[in-house]
Protein backbone atom coordinates (compact mmCIF):
# COMPACT_ATOMS: atom_id res chain seq x y z
CA UNK A 1 0.00 0.00 0.00
CA UNK A 2 1.22 3.44 -1.12
CA UNK A 3 1.70 6.18 1.59
CA UNK A 4 -0.75 8.38 -0.37
CA UNK A 5 -3.31 5.53 -0.58
CA UNK A 6 -3.43 5.33 3.33
CA UNK A 7 -3.43 8.88 3.84
CA UNK A 8 -6.09 9.10 2.32
CA UNK A 9 -8.44 6.02 4.07
CA UNK A 10 -7.00 7.68 7.41
CA UNK A 11 -8.56 11.29 6.27
CA UNK A 12 -12.11 9.49 5.37
CA UNK A 13 -12.15 7.64 8.17
CA UNK A 14 -11.26 10.97 10.55
CA UNK A 15 -14.01 12.63 9.05
CA UNK A 16 -16.70 10.46 9.83
CA UNK A 17 -15.32 10.13 13.08
CA UNK A 18 -15.81 13.68 13.16
CA UNK A 19 -18.63 14.01 12.32
CA UNK A 20 -19.89 11.77 14.22
CA UNK A 21 -18.34 11.97 17.69
CA UNK A 22 -19.46 16.13 16.92
CA UNK A 23 -22.90 15.46 16.16
CA UNK A 24 -22.71 13.04 19.34
CA UNK A 25 -21.71 15.87 21.54
CA UNK A 26 -24.55 18.27 19.57
CA UNK A 27 -27.28 15.78 20.47
CA UNK A 28 -27.72 15.36 24.00
CA UNK A 29 -30.13 16.24 26.94
CA UNK A 30 -30.63 19.27 25.20
CA UNK A 31 -32.24 18.30 22.20
CA UNK A 32 -34.68 15.99 24.43
CA UNK A 33 -34.95 17.38 28.09
CA UNK A 34 -34.49 20.81 27.74
CA UNK A 35 -35.68 21.98 24.16
CA UNK A 36 -39.40 20.90 25.52
CA UNK A 37 -39.37 22.32 28.69
CA UNK A 38 -37.76 25.62 28.02
CA UNK A 39 -40.01 25.83 25.05
CA UNK A 40 -43.59 25.35 27.19
CA UNK A 41 -42.17 27.89 29.94
CA UNK A 42 -41.82 30.11 26.99
CA UNK A 43 -44.93 30.65 25.27
CA UNK A 44 -43.91 27.66 22.01
CA UNK A 45 -44.36 29.40 18.99
CA UNK A 46 -42.72 32.52 18.97
CA UNK A 47 -39.65 30.82 21.37
CA UNK A 48 -39.07 28.23 18.55
CA UNK A 49 -39.31 30.49 15.55
CA UNK A 50 -36.06 32.88 17.65
CA UNK A 51 -34.34 30.00 18.31
CA UNK A 52 -34.50 28.34 14.74
CA UNK A 53 -33.26 31.71 13.73
CA UNK A 54 -30.56 31.90 16.02
CA UNK A 55 -29.45 28.48 15.41
CA UNK A 56 -29.13 29.53 10.89
CA UNK A 57 -27.45 33.07 11.60
CA UNK A 58 -25.80 32.83 13.97
CA UNK A 59 -24.91 29.26 15.45
CA UNK A 60 -24.21 27.88 12.22
CA UNK A 61 -21.77 30.66 10.98
CA UNK A 62 -19.85 30.59 14.50
CA UNK A 63 -19.78 26.64 14.76
CA UNK A 64 -18.09 26.82 11.01
CA UNK A 65 -15.68 29.65 12.69
CA UNK A 66 -15.05 27.48 15.65
CA UNK A 67 -14.13 23.99 13.79
CA UNK A 68 -11.79 26.57 11.43
CA UNK A 69 -9.76 27.62 14.63
CA UNK A 70 -9.60 24.33 15.91
CA UNK A 71 -8.42 22.99 12.68
CA UNK A 72 -6.00 25.69 12.22
CA UNK A 73 -4.53 25.44 15.67
CA UNK A 74 -4.41 21.77 16.21
CA UNK A 75 -4.27 21.72 19.78
CA UNK A 76 -6.43 22.26 22.81
CA UNK A 77 -8.60 25.61 22.95
CA UNK A 78 -6.28 27.51 25.29
CA UNK A 79 -2.89 27.13 23.22
CA UNK A 80 -4.68 26.93 19.93
CA UNK A 81 -5.98 30.53 20.26
CA UNK A 82 -2.75 31.47 22.09
CA UNK A 83 -0.82 30.22 18.77
CA UNK A 84 -3.32 31.53 16.34
CA UNK A 85 -3.63 35.12 18.05
CA UNK A 86 0.66 34.85 17.40
CA UNK A 87 -0.38 34.04 13.55
CA UNK A 88 -2.77 37.09 13.39
CA UNK A 89 -0.35 39.55 15.50
CA UNK A 90 -3.31 39.94 17.89
CA UNK A 91 -3.13 40.41 21.56
CA UNK A 92 -2.23 37.20 22.97
CA UNK A 93 -5.13 37.54 25.83
CA UNK A 94 -7.28 35.81 23.56
CA UNK A 95 -6.50 32.81 25.07
CA UNK A 96 -8.66 33.52 28.36
CA UNK A 97 -11.42 32.76 25.35
CA UNK A 98 -9.92 28.82 26.33
CA UNK A 99 -10.18 29.24 29.81
CA UNK A 100 -13.85 30.76 29.55
CA UNK A 101 -15.29 27.38 27.94
CA UNK A 102 -13.58 24.80 30.00
CA UNK A 103 -14.91 26.44 33.34
CA UNK A 104 -18.43 26.83 31.63
CA UNK A 105 -17.97 23.13 30.53
CA UNK A 106 -17.18 21.98 33.81
CA UNK A 107 -20.50 24.08 35.28
CA UNK A 108 -22.77 22.51 33.05
CA UNK A 109 -21.18 19.08 33.39
CA UNK A 110 -22.15 19.46 37.16
CA UNK A 111 -25.49 19.71 36.63
CA UNK A 112 -26.03 17.87 33.36
CA UNK A 113 -24.72 14.63 34.93
CA UNK A 114 -27.51 14.86 37.75
CA UNK A 115 -30.20 15.27 34.86
CA UNK A 116 -28.50 12.46 33.03
CA UNK A 117 -28.95 10.67 36.64
CA UNK A 118 -32.08 10.71 36.23
CA UNK A 119 -32.63 9.67 32.64
CA UNK A 120 -30.62 6.36 34.17
CA UNK A 121 -33.30 6.05 37.25
CA UNK A 122 -36.10 6.28 34.23
CA UNK A 123 -34.61 3.54 32.51
CA UNK A 124 -34.92 1.14 35.80
CA UNK A 125 -38.77 1.96 36.34
CA UNK A 126 -39.85 1.12 32.62
CA UNK A 127 -38.00 -1.35 33.19
CA UNK A 128 -39.94 -3.16 36.32
CA UNK A 129 -43.03 -2.05 34.43
CA UNK A 130 -43.79 1.20 36.71
CA UNK A 131 -44.80 3.70 33.66
CA UNK A 132 -47.72 0.31 32.55
CA UNK A 133 -51.28 2.00 33.12
CA UNK A 134 -50.44 5.30 34.67
CA UNK A 135 -52.11 8.33 34.58
CA UNK A 136 -50.96 12.04 34.96
CA UNK A 137 -51.06 12.24 38.56
CA UNK A 138 -49.06 9.04 39.00
CA UNK A 139 -46.29 9.86 36.75
CA UNK A 140 -45.75 13.49 38.30
CA UNK A 141 -45.87 11.69 42.19
CA UNK A 142 -43.15 8.94 40.59
CA UNK A 143 -40.66 12.19 39.18
CA UNK A 144 -41.55 14.19 42.38
CA UNK A 145 -40.44 10.89 44.12
CA UNK A 146 -37.14 11.02 42.62
CA UNK A 147 -36.95 14.84 42.81
CA UNK A 148 -37.67 14.37 46.74
CA UNK A 149 -35.11 11.73 47.36
CA UNK A 150 -31.37 13.32 47.50
CA UNK A 151 -29.97 9.65 47.90
CA UNK A 152 -31.66 8.15 44.91
CA UNK A 153 -30.28 11.12 42.82
CA UNK A 154 -26.63 11.08 44.36
CA UNK A 155 -26.45 7.10 43.28
CA UNK A 156 -27.57 8.56 39.95
CA UNK A 157 -25.54 11.42 39.28
CA UNK A 158 -21.85 9.22 40.98
CA UNK A 159 -22.83 6.22 38.32
CA UNK A 160 -23.10 8.56 35.26
CA UNK A 161 -20.29 10.44 36.26
CA UNK A 162 -18.25 7.45 36.99
CA UNK A 163 -19.04 6.20 33.40
CA UNK A 164 -18.62 9.38 32.06
CA UNK A 165 -14.66 9.49 33.33
CA UNK A 166 -14.32 6.08 32.72
CA UNK A 167 -14.75 6.82 28.67
CA UNK A 168 -12.83 10.08 29.06
CA UNK A 169 -9.56 8.60 30.74
CA UNK A 170 -9.83 6.09 27.86
CA UNK A 171 -9.72 8.62 25.15
CA UNK A 172 -12.53 9.65 23.10
CA UNK A 173 -11.33 7.27 20.21
CA UNK A 174 -12.31 3.85 20.32
CA UNK A 175 -15.71 2.07 20.76
CA UNK A 176 -17.66 5.32 21.46
CA UNK A 177 -17.75 6.48 17.74
CA UNK A 178 -19.18 2.73 16.70
CA UNK A 179 -21.67 3.46 19.50
CA UNK A 180 -22.82 6.37 17.99
CA UNK A 181 -23.11 5.25 14.68
CA UNK A 182 -25.46 3.06 15.39
CA UNK A 183 -27.06 5.11 19.00
CA UNK A 184 -28.34 8.36 16.49
CA UNK A 185 -30.09 6.48 13.96
CA UNK A 186 -31.77 4.09 17.06
CA UNK A 187 -32.42 7.18 18.59
CA UNK A 188 -34.25 8.50 15.55
CA UNK A 189 -36.53 5.98 15.32
CA UNK A 190 -37.71 5.76 18.83
CA UNK A 191 -38.36 9.73 18.46
CA UNK A 192 -40.46 9.09 15.43
CA UNK A 193 -42.40 6.02 17.13
CA UNK A 194 -43.14 8.50 19.66
CA UNK A 195 -44.39 11.24 17.39
CA UNK A 196 -46.52 8.59 15.99
CA UNK A 197 -48.59 7.88 18.80
CA UNK A 198 -48.46 11.53 19.61
CA UNK A 199 -50.81 11.75 16.53
CA UNK A 200 -53.08 9.56 17.99
CA UNK A 201 -53.46 11.23 21.41
CA UNK A 202 -56.13 13.63 20.15
CA UNK A 203 -54.36 16.91 20.75
CA UNK A 204 -51.93 16.55 18.15
CA UNK A 205 -52.77 19.75 16.09
CA UNK A 206 -52.65 21.41 19.44
CA UNK A 207 -49.28 20.62 20.35
CA UNK A 208 -48.67 21.16 16.48
CA UNK A 209 -49.99 24.98 17.09
CA UNK A 210 -48.09 25.56 20.62
CA UNK A 211 -45.15 24.86 18.78
CA UNK A 212 -45.06 26.21 15.53
CA UNK A 213 -47.80 29.09 15.24
CA UNK A 214 -46.10 32.40 16.84
CA UNK A 215 -47.29 34.54 19.23
CA UNK A 216 -44.82 37.17 19.81
CA UNK A 217 -46.56 38.90 22.91
CA UNK A 218 -45.66 36.13 24.67
CA UNK A 219 -42.19 36.23 24.28
CA UNK A 220 -39.86 39.18 26.23
CA UNK A 221 -36.01 40.24 25.95
CA UNK A 222 -35.52 37.25 28.60
CA UNK A 223 -36.57 34.83 26.44
CA UNK A 224 -35.21 36.08 23.58
CA UNK A 225 -31.71 35.08 25.45
CA UNK A 226 -32.70 32.08 26.51
CA UNK A 227 -33.32 31.13 23.12
CA UNK A 228 -30.40 32.46 21.63
CA UNK A 229 -28.59 30.60 24.65
CA UNK A 230 -29.94 27.48 23.81
CA UNK A 231 -29.00 27.29 19.98
CA UNK A 232 -25.06 27.57 22.02
CA UNK A 233 -25.61 25.02 24.17
CA UNK A 234 -27.92 22.58 21.91
CA UNK A 235 -24.71 23.47 19.29
CA UNK A 236 -22.42 22.49 21.81
CA UNK A 237 -20.94 26.23 20.75
CA UNK A 238 -19.17 29.05 22.52
CA UNK A 239 -16.89 26.83 25.24
CA UNK A 240 -14.35 25.02 22.53
CA UNK A 241 -15.51 21.53 22.75
CA UNK A 242 -16.03 21.74 18.65
CA UNK A 243 -13.11 22.95 18.64
CA UNK A 244 -11.21 20.51 19.73
CA UNK A 245 -12.89 17.59 17.63
CA UNK A 246 -12.17 20.29 14.57
CA UNK A 247 -8.22 19.93 15.51
CA UNK A 248 -8.26 16.41 14.52
CA UNK A 249 -10.37 17.10 10.99
CA UNK A 250 -8.24 16.46 7.32
CA UNK A 251 -7.31 19.97 6.00
CA UNK A 252 -9.39 19.34 2.82
CA UNK A 253 -12.70 18.39 4.39
CA UNK A 254 -15.54 20.96 3.51
CA UNK A 255 -16.24 22.37 7.36
CA UNK A 256 -19.09 24.04 5.88
CA UNK A 257 -20.96 21.08 4.83
CA UNK A 258 -19.89 19.41 8.03
CA UNK A 259 -21.82 21.90 10.02
CA UNK A 260 -24.98 21.98 7.98
CA UNK A 261 -25.12 18.14 8.52
CA UNK A 262 -24.66 18.58 12.36
CA UNK A 263 -26.88 21.63 13.00
CA UNK A 264 -29.25 19.94 10.67
CA UNK A 265 -29.72 16.27 12.44
CA UNK A 266 -29.53 18.34 15.71
CA UNK A 267 -32.26 20.46 15.36
CA UNK A 268 -34.38 17.70 13.70
CA UNK A 269 -33.94 16.21 16.94
CA UNK A 270 -35.13 19.06 18.76
CA UNK A 271 -38.21 19.25 16.65
CA UNK A 272 -39.22 15.85 16.87
CA UNK A 273 -39.09 15.50 20.84
CA UNK A 274 -41.05 18.54 20.74
CA UNK A 275 -43.93 17.22 18.41
CA UNK A 276 -43.88 14.05 20.58
CA UNK A 277 -44.15 16.11 23.76
CA UNK A 278 -46.66 18.73 23.37
CA UNK A 279 -49.85 16.80 22.05
CA UNK A 280 -49.10 14.87 25.37
CA UNK A 281 -48.97 17.47 27.55
CA UNK A 282 -52.61 18.93 25.73
CA UNK A 283 -54.28 15.63 25.55
CA UNK A 284 -53.62 14.77 29.29
CA UNK A 285 -54.25 18.46 30.91
CA UNK A 286 -50.62 19.29 31.84
CA UNK A 287 -48.72 22.26 32.45
CA UNK A 288 -46.42 22.87 29.39
CA UNK A 289 -44.38 25.19 31.60
CA UNK A 290 -43.63 22.40 34.18
CA UNK A 291 -40.30 22.93 34.00
CA UNK A 292 -37.26 20.40 34.20
CA UNK A 293 -39.93 17.28 34.74
CA UNK A 294 -41.63 17.61 31.28
CA UNK A 295 -40.27 15.02 29.45
CA UNK A 296 -40.26 13.02 32.62
CA UNK A 297 -43.34 13.41 33.90
CA UNK A 298 -45.57 13.30 29.71
CA UNK A 299 -43.52 10.67 27.97
CA UNK A 300 -44.34 7.61 30.78
CA UNK A 301 -47.76 8.29 30.07
CA UNK A 302 -46.82 7.18 26.53
CA UNK A 303 -45.12 4.33 27.28
CA UNK A 304 -47.59 3.08 30.27
CA UNK A 305 -50.23 3.49 27.34
CA UNK A 306 -49.55 2.09 23.54
CA UNK A 307 -48.40 -1.07 22.05
CA UNK A 308 -45.08 -2.07 22.78
CA UNK A 309 -44.48 0.76 25.65
CA UNK A 310 -42.59 -1.12 27.98
CA UNK A 311 -40.33 -2.20 25.47
CA UNK A 312 -40.30 1.49 23.64
CA UNK A 313 -40.00 3.24 26.95
CA UNK A 314 -36.88 1.24 28.14
CA UNK A 315 -34.86 1.66 24.83
CA UNK A 316 -35.74 5.51 24.49
CA UNK A 317 -33.89 6.37 27.88
CA UNK A 318 -30.96 4.13 27.48
CA UNK A 319 -30.74 6.19 24.52
CA UNK A 320 -31.25 8.84 26.22
CA UNK A 321 -28.21 8.04 28.74
CA UNK A 322 -26.29 7.73 25.86
CA UNK A 323 -27.18 10.58 24.25
CA UNK A 324 -26.01 12.29 27.33
CA UNK A 325 -22.69 10.41 27.61
CA UNK A 326 -21.35 11.03 24.06
CA UNK A 327 -22.55 14.79 25.38
CA UNK A 328 -20.47 14.57 28.55
CA UNK A 329 -17.24 13.55 27.59
CA UNK A 330 -17.27 16.73 25.05
CA UNK A 331 -17.67 19.06 28.10
CA UNK A 332 -14.72 17.23 30.29
CA UNK A 333 -12.15 17.08 27.82
CA UNK A 334 -10.86 20.45 27.30
CA UNK A 335 -10.67 20.52 31.33
CA UNK A 336 -9.13 16.96 31.32
CA UNK A 337 -6.57 17.99 28.28
CA UNK A 338 -5.64 21.01 29.91
CA UNK A 339 -5.00 19.18 33.41
CA UNK A 340 -2.49 16.68 31.16
CA UNK A 341 -1.03 19.35 28.93
CA UNK A 342 0.12 22.11 31.30
CA UNK A 343 -0.13 20.18 35.01
CA UNK A 344 2.18 17.11 33.72
CA UNK A 345 -0.26 14.70 34.95
CA UNK A 346 -1.10 11.35 33.39
CA UNK A 347 -4.62 11.46 31.70
CA UNK A 348 -6.07 8.99 34.71
CA UNK A 349 -5.05 11.64 37.02
CA UNK A 350 -6.80 13.97 35.41
CA UNK A 351 -9.44 12.62 34.81
CA UNK A 352 -10.06 11.56 38.83
CA UNK A 353 -9.07 15.10 39.52
CA UNK A 354 -11.52 16.74 37.23
CA UNK A 355 -14.12 13.97 37.50
CA UNK A 356 -14.44 14.10 41.28
CA UNK A 357 -14.57 17.97 41.26
CA UNK A 358 -17.33 17.77 38.87
CA UNK A 359 -18.66 15.44 41.16
CA UNK A 360 -18.59 17.55 44.30
CA UNK A 361 -20.33 20.21 42.09
CA UNK A 362 -23.41 17.69 40.92
CA UNK A 363 -24.19 16.77 44.80
CA UNK A 364 -24.82 20.88 45.87
CA UNK A 365 -27.06 20.93 42.24
CA UNK A 366 -28.83 17.22 43.66
CA UNK A 367 -29.80 19.40 46.96
CA UNK A 368 -30.85 21.84 45.06
CA UNK A 369 -33.98 19.78 43.76
CA UNK A 370 -34.80 19.16 47.69
CA UNK A 371 -33.03 19.90 50.90
CA UNK A 372 -31.59 23.17 49.27
CA UNK A 373 -34.25 24.29 47.12
CA UNK A 374 -34.97 27.01 49.61
CA UNK A 375 -31.31 28.48 49.04
CA UNK A 376 -32.15 31.38 46.07
CA UNK A 377 -29.89 34.11 44.55
CA UNK A 378 -31.44 36.12 41.90
CA UNK A 379 -34.67 34.11 42.71
CA UNK A 380 -32.86 31.09 41.53
CA UNK A 381 -31.93 27.77 42.79
CA UNK A 382 -27.99 26.32 42.40
CA UNK A 383 -29.46 24.37 39.25
CA UNK A 384 -31.24 27.32 37.44
CA UNK A 385 -28.07 29.91 38.55
CA UNK A 386 -25.66 27.25 36.70
CA UNK A 387 -27.71 27.17 33.83
CA UNK A 388 -28.44 30.65 33.32
CA UNK A 389 -24.90 31.72 33.98
CA UNK A 390 -23.69 28.72 31.69
CA UNK A 391 -26.34 28.70 28.61
CA UNK A 392 -27.20 32.35 28.79
CA UNK A 393 -24.03 34.07 29.33
CA UNK A 394 -21.10 32.44 28.96
CA UNK A 395 -21.67 30.17 25.84
CA UNK A 396 -22.87 33.62 24.28
CA UNK A 397 -19.79 35.57 25.17
CA UNK A 398 -17.58 32.52 23.89
CA UNK A 399 -19.23 32.60 20.73
CA UNK A 400 -18.86 36.36 20.46
CA UNK A 401 -15.52 36.04 20.95
CA UNK A 402 -14.84 33.35 18.19
CA UNK A 403 -16.97 35.54 16.10
CA UNK A 404 -14.71 38.16 16.20
CA UNK A 405 -11.69 36.08 16.33
CA UNK A 406 -12.27 34.57 13.17
CA UNK A 407 -14.42 37.72 11.47
CA UNK A 408 -12.08 40.71 12.44
CA UNK A 409 -8.82 39.26 13.79
CA UNK A 410 -7.63 36.53 11.41
CA UNK A 411 -6.07 37.51 8.04
CA UNK A 412 -8.45 36.95 5.53
CA UNK A 413 -6.64 34.95 3.19
CA UNK A 414 -6.35 32.58 5.83
CA UNK A 415 -9.78 32.05 6.55
CA UNK A 416 -10.42 32.10 2.80
CA UNK A 417 -8.21 29.26 2.70
CA UNK A 418 -9.04 27.03 5.63
CA UNK A 419 -12.80 27.30 4.77
CA UNK A 420 -12.14 26.71 0.99
CA UNK A 421 -15.75 28.15 0.04
CA UNK A 422 -17.22 29.56 -3.18
CA UNK A 423 -17.06 32.98 -3.61
CA UNK A 424 -20.35 33.66 -2.70
CA UNK A 425 -20.46 31.26 0.21
CA UNK A 426 -17.46 33.16 1.38
CA UNK A 427 -19.14 36.28 1.78
CA UNK A 428 -22.35 35.14 2.84
CA UNK A 429 -20.34 33.56 5.79
CA UNK A 430 -18.10 36.59 6.00
CA UNK A 431 -21.19 38.99 6.32
CA UNK A 432 -22.80 36.35 9.16
CA UNK A 433 -19.71 35.93 11.22
CA UNK A 434 -18.22 39.64 11.09
CA UNK A 435 -22.00 41.59 11.67
CA UNK A 436 -24.89 39.77 11.98
CA UNK A 437 -23.60 37.14 15.07
CA UNK A 438 -21.71 39.73 17.27
CA UNK A 439 -24.43 42.42 16.70
CA UNK A 440 -27.10 39.94 17.46
CA UNK A 441 -25.39 38.48 20.41
CA UNK A 442 -24.63 42.28 21.67
CA UNK A 443 -28.41 43.60 20.95
CA UNK A 444 -29.79 40.41 23.14
CA UNK A 445 -27.32 41.12 25.70
CA UNK A 446 -28.66 45.35 25.98
CA UNK A 447 -31.73 44.25 25.57
CA UNK A 448 -31.79 41.78 28.31
CA UNK A 449 -29.56 44.71 30.37
CA UNK A 450 -32.44 46.90 29.74
CA UNK A 451 -30.56 49.48 27.84
CA UNK A 452 -31.99 48.65 24.47
N1 LIG B 1 -25.05 20.07 23.10
C1 LIG B 1 -25.29 19.18 24.20
C2 LIG B 1 -26.80 19.00 24.36
O1 LIG B 1 -27.56 19.62 23.64
C3 LIG B 1 -24.65 19.67 25.47
C4 LIG B 1 -23.21 19.99 25.29
C5 LIG B 1 -22.21 19.12 25.03
C6 LIG B 1 -22.64 21.27 25.28
N2 LIG B 1 -21.03 19.79 24.87
C7 LIG B 1 -21.26 21.11 25.01
C8 LIG B 1 -23.14 22.53 25.46
C9 LIG B 1 -20.42 22.20 24.93
C10 LIG B 1 -22.31 23.62 25.39
C11 LIG B 1 -20.97 23.48 25.11
O2 LIG B 1 -27.23 18.25 25.19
Amino acid sequence: MSDKTRSIHGEWSSRFAFILAATGSAVGLGNIWKFPYITGQNGGGAFVMVYLACVAAIGIPIMIAEIMLGRRGRQSPINTMQSLSAEAGADPRWHYLGWLGMIAGFLILAYYSVIAGWAMAYIFKAFFGGFFGTDAGEVKAIFDGLMASPIQQLFWHTLFMIVTMQVVMRGVQGGLEKAVRFLMPALFVILMILVAYAMSSGAYEQGIEFLFSPDFSKIDADAVLTAMGHAFFTLSLGMGAIMVYGSYLPGHVSIAKTTFFIAGADTIVALLAGIAIFPLVFANNLEAAAGPGLIFQTLPLAFGHMGGGWLFGVLFFVLLFFAALTSSISLIEPAVAWLVENKEIERHRACVWAGSACWALGVAVVFSFNIWSGHKWFDKNLFELLDYLTANLMLPIGGLCIALFAGWTMRQTDTEQELELPEQGFQVWQFLIKYVAPVSVFLVFLHVLGVL
